[in-house]
């Protein structure tokens, strides 16, 4: 792929796809996303574009104000739309992954779907990928983001029609778009984070208590994880409660599994042969930061027959 060929490819796609409309991005600060947001800015401008990063109350450690930060850097506005409660109401009682995905994506359709009326857009861009339709018409999982490819018309659904700038590449040639289109390496070398974010992480039902529980053990797997540089690392929320002991009594505690993987485009995936030191290191900063912790595990299936994710 020529990258610069395929940018201004890309640019005077969206122009003629919006035409004289206004279209509204769904940036959600992964690679992806960030780079079709960069596309659409550079094909309709800051006057047409809308930028929304939709704060789901899922997202890792401060990423809502750093996304916008980043943005903001280079000259892109980015509004935070606070739907936490939203989408834990819609999570409440549910414990089917598939169930959760569901209503994730509802809800992920229906709040932009009401951003994109306020805003007058006709278009919404989004950071599809091939892996995401490859998996999603396979019957691997239900992507939040993908809906022309299962047959649901967001324009009946929804009032809007999708705009998916790089459903064609796979994630290293996103991450060479991201960089020639001067996406900071804090992006153009993210980790991929599922759009469903730390939902994905969470097994059973997904509240901000459990949420806030995975969110800290992640902090620490990547802070630890960063100088092996793993395709992708986090931590998992079991649903299940492990038997410890604190000054001499039993007490049953959450189990928090680590997962680092290799892969080259997600498609496929082998664990990390992280060092032991490394391990017990996560292992000693997970349960003293949260603790409600009483086991920590380290994860060592492939993709297949496991998938990267949990849910
Ligand atoms: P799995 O878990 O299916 O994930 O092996 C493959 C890659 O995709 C990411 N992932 C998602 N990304 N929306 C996304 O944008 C999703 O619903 C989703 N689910 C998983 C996952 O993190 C991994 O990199």
């Amino acid at each position: 792929m020529k990258v610069r060929q395929f940018i201004e490819d890309k640019i005077v796609d969206i122009k003629k796809t919006v035409g004289d409309e206004s279209a509204i991005s769904a940036l959600s600060g992964g690679v992806d996303s960030s780079a079709c947001t960069v596309l659409a800015h550079r094909a309709i401008g800051g006057g047409r574009l809308k930028v929304i990063f939709i704060d789901d109350g899922l997202m890792r450690e401060g990423e809502p104000r750093q996304v916008q930060e980043t943005f903001g850097k280079l000259g892109i506005k980015v509004d935070i739309v606070d739907a936490q409660a939203e989408f834990f109401r819609a999570l409440a009682g549910k414990l089917d992954p598939e169930e959760k995905r569901k209503a994730f994506r509802q809800t992920f359709y229906t709040v932009f779907g009401r951003e994109v009326l306020k805003s007058r857009a006709r278009f919404l861009v989004q950071g599809t990928i091939a892996a995401d339709i490859i998996e999603t018409k396979g019957g691997v999982k239900t992507q939040h983001n993908i809906l022309e490819q299962i047959g649901i018309d967001p324009e009946k659904g929804f009032g809007f029609k999708v705009v998916e700038p790089i459903k064609e590449l796979f994630k290293p040639e996103v991450r060479r778009v991201a960089k020639e289109l001067g996406l900071p390496e804090s992006v153009y070398r993210r980790m991929p984070f599922p759009g469903p974010g730390l939902m994905a992480r969470v097994l059973g039902e997904v509240t901000p208590e459990r949420v806030a529980i995975v969110r800290k053990a992640n902090v620490v797997v990547e802070q630890e994880i960063r100088k092996l540089a793993p395709f992708q690392a986090f931590a998992v929320l079991l649903n299940d409660m492990g038997t410890g002991v604190e000054e001499g009594r039993r007490k049953f505690g959450h189990i928090i599994i680590i997962r680092s993987v290799e892969s080259r485009d997600a498609m496929k995936a082998r664990p990390t042969p992280v060092p032991w030191d490394v391990l017990m290191k996560m292992s000693r900063r997970i349960v003293k930061a949260i603790p409600s912790v009483t086991r920590v595990a380290y994860e060592l299936t492939p993709k297949p027959p496991a998938t990267i994710e949990y849910i």
